[in-house]
């Protein structure tokens, strides 16, 4: 005998053992099927918290059309512009801060406007200038009405207009 020849130990293992009789499915088949419902078990496991992790976000409504109270309607005067601080829980897909916006209100005929602060050129806040009624940007010169209307510069259109209320003795806005 050769050194390359299996010894008989290892042939006793290498021989196939033939299944004992009256059993329907093979124990190996059994056991493999049970293998592989306890890995399917463990990737579910691991991947299904990990894909709604990643997919949370974008199943998120983007936006709000929630109304949101920025001050008292006695607040603001006939004819008076001004500009109101206020926070916003925003919810960004993973958690929930406090941020703080401004918007500016205007009251003309009783009515209440309000401008977004962000000029539409490049992003920069306006300014409300009383002297003049006019909003100025101070980046690149943007001269805007006070209606929100664009005067001058190179914004290319006027400010942005939100949505506003006068309710239950408060004025509301809408963040677009
Ligand atoms: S960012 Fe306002 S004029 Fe350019």
């Amino acid at each position: 005998m050769t050194s390359l020849e299996p010894t008989q130990m290892e042939q006793s293992c290498m021989r196939h053992e033939p299944e004992p009789p009256g059993e329907k499915v093979p124990r190996r088949k059994l056991l493999g099927w049970l293998v592989g419902v306890i890995n399917l078990g463990v990737f579910a496991a691991i991947f299904t918290p990990t894909l709604r992790f990643i997919a949370d976000p974008m199943r998120r409504k983007k936006g709000s059309d929630a109304w949101i109270p920025v001050i008292g309607d006695g607040e603001i005067a006939e004819g008076e512009t001004r500009s109101v601080d206020y926070r916003v829980n925003v919810d960004d897909g993973y958690m929930v801060s406090p941020l703080r916006y401004s918007v500016f209100l205007h009251r003309s005929g009783g009515e209440v406007f309000a401008f977004s602060p962000t000029c539409p050129h490049l992003g920069c806040n306006v300014k409300f200038h009383s002297q003049n009624d006019r909003y100025i940007c101070p980046c690149h010169g943007g001269v805007f009405s006070a209606d929100g209307g664009r005067i001058s510069g190179p914004p290319p259109h006027g400010l942005t207009k939100l949505p506003a209320k006068v309710e239950n003795g408060q004025i509301w806005i809408q963040r677009v």
